[in-house]
């Protein structure tokens, strides 16, 4: 099978595309014929070799030199023990090494919602469970609550949004003029343009932000904040050695003393979240936006459009 690898740490030249042998599922396991995959930060991380990550994954140069999280396909063949999917079922998920025509997959699957394509649902497990997890298990979302999403157009923000929504919050978005219509079609009540407005001015007080951008400092989002209120940081700035870990630090030496609960998280997969994340989607909750889709062999020019950081939701990669 045609997978793309990253022999060593670097910009995107390092991607190869490379044929490897295809997987056979254990027991557990569900093979799924990969029709689409989307670029994630975390894979941007990984290929380039943020320091931290190279902690994990070998500091002079990768050991598992797949990449890619998120896909979208159809099962083409289950383990023994697997009875809750079968060849045919058309699916959904997380699994490392997802820039492959072929995954094997145990924990994070769940079927794809016939309303959605194959390319919108790979969009959606990363970025879905990231803003899920972030609003709901770290923020204790509430209805009727006053949300704040900075950063609201990229992958995870734009899933914020409508994950706010659907809790019952009120939602304020923080992008840039080109997205703003879009922000509001995602269900955002207000939106606050950050090339003409400073959100952080505006005077509004707002139980829970939900920080996917971290541009700015501990200092502004605290006025913004009510006294109780939820800051939960889910990524920020990208630095190329310790990426989120400085603003981090930075943002809890800041708040030394402050009345707002700080909250960093780092999203886990796990199959209930991809089961809800399925029911959103089934719903209308929640409708996946992508801004371009690029084709099997281009994805270095995925992770490029990526990493220029200006991505519109999100940026997938189609194998089919
Ligand atoms: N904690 C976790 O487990 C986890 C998981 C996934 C991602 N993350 C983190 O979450 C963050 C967002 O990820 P992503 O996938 O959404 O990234 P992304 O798709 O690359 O986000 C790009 C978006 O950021 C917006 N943006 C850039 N500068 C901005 C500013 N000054 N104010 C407001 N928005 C701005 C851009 O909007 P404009 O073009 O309008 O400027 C663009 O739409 C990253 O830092 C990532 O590392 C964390």
């Amino acid at each position: 099978m045609k997978a793309v690898t990253y022999p060593q740490y670097g910009s995107p030249d390092v991607l190869r595309l490379v044929d490897l042998d295809k997987p056979t599922p254990k027991d557990d396991e569900a093979l799924v014929r990969v029709h689409a995959s989307s670029v994630n930060i975390a894979e941007w991380y990984t290929m380039t070799g943020l320091f931290l990550a190279r902690l994990g994954s070998g500091f002079f140069k990768p050991k598992d030199t797949r990449l890619g999280t998120d896909f979208a396909g159809v099962v083409e063949a289950v383990g023994k023990n697997v009875t809750d999917f079968k060849p045919g079922d058309e699916v959904f998920g997380g699994r490392s090494g997802a820039f492959a025509e072929y995954v094997t997959v145990r924990k994070a699957i769940a079927h794809k919602p016939a309303n959605v394509t194959f390319e919108e649902a790979a969009a959606v497990p990363t970025a879905g469970i990231t803003a899920l997890q972030g609003l709901r298990d770290h923020g204790k979302i509430q209805p009727g609550q006053k949300v704040l999403i900075h950063g609201a157009s990229g992958g995870v923000g734009s899933f914020a949004v409508q994950v706010a929504k659907a809790f019952g919050a009120e939602v304020t978005a923080v992008c840039s003029t080109k997205n703003v219509e879009r922000a509001r079609r995602l269900g955002a009540d207000h939106v606050f343009d950050y090339t003409k407005e400073d959100f952080t001015r505006g005077g509004q007080k707002y139980d829970l932000l939900f920080n996917a951008n971290g541009s700015r400092s501990w200092s502004d989002y605290k006025r913004v904040l009510k006294p109780n209120a939820a800051f939960v940081l889910a990524g920020g700035p990208r630095t190329p050695l310790v990426g989120p870990l400085s603003l981090l630090v930075k943002t809890r030496l800041a708040m030394l003393g402050a009345s707002q609960k700080f909250f960093f998280f780092v999203a886990q997969f796990n199959r209930e979240d991809i089961q809800v994340l399925k029911e959103m989607l089934e719903s209308g909750k929640v409708k996946p936006f992508v801004e371009k889709t690029y084709p099997f062999a281009q994805v270095a020019d995925a992770m490029r459009h990526l990493g220029a950081g200006h991505a519109s939701g999100k940026i997938i990669v189609a194998m089919r």
